[in-house]
């Protein structure tokens, strides 16, 4: 059973993420190389009129093209917090990692607005499960860890990125990033991964880090559900 990357911009010319097919194609052999089996395919989403179907028809031709990479792909998104105060719960709906309930949401970088928390339980009483997108990176998050610990209270699961965690020793991310790992409040570290450089990032912090996530996390059910195909 490998590990399943939750976060990655591995779609090619959606994003900031991969430019071309075959930049695609090198970032799943990297993905390979660090253990990787199961890729959620997530682009950002900043507004419900981006180019969905677009992103829809590269996730295809993706899957297509590299069959028999051994890797599997799903699609899901990258919902900016601004989708999720801008629009009703119901949109939502359609953002969610294909196959699950589950809905990946990045945060502010600041502050969360007063609507955070009913905007999320929205979310929650239509069924759709939440998981946050680099907490580390918020600074409600990196100025008192009781942030974080509320979002685990009202039911969301917690995602730390690769990159935060080699980010210079002075980083405010990078020590967030550690103190959440270390305190338990981690499911996934992910690649997050925009070039295939980041692939060879994710290897090394899943060597370093990889055991002091959580063992139960929702997505991980994937896995298991995988394993019992193969
Ligand atoms: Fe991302």
């Amino acid at each position: 059973m490998g590990v399943i990357d939750v976060h990655s911009h591995i779609l090619y010319g959606v994003d900031d993420g991969a430019g071309r097919l075959e930049e695609t194609g090198q970032m799943l052999q990297e993905a390979k190389k660090a253990g990787v089996s199961l890729i959620i395919a997530t682009p950002h989403l900043y507004a419900t009129d981006a180019n969905v179907a677009g992103m829809q028809r590269v996730y295809s031709r993706v899957c297509e093209a590299f069959s028999d990479y051994g890797i599997e792909l799903r699609r899901g998104f990258e919902c900016n917090y601004r989708v999720l105060l801008d629009e009703k719960a119901e949109t939502l709906l359609s953002y969610r990692i294909q196959g699950t309930d589950v809905l990946l949401l990045e945060p502010p970088r600041q502050y969360l607005p007063e609507s955070w928390e009913p905007s999320i339980n929205a979310l929650q009483r239509l069924g759709i499960e939440i998981v946050i997108a680099h907490p580390e990176r918020c600074l409600a998050v990196q100025e008192d860890i009781s942030v974080a610990e509320r979002m685990l209270e009202i039911g969301c699961e917690l995602q730390v990125s690769a990159g935060s965690l080699y980010e210079s020793m002075f980083s405010k991310t990078r020590k967030c990033a550690l103190e959440m790992l270390k305190e338990g409040y981690i499911s996934y570290i992910a690649s997050d991964a925009h070039c295939v450089a980041d692939y060879k990032v994710y290897a090394k912090a899943l060597k370093q880090y990889g055991h002091m996530v959580q063992p139960d996390g929702l997505l991980k059910k994937l896995q298991t559900r995988q394993g019992e195909r193969a």
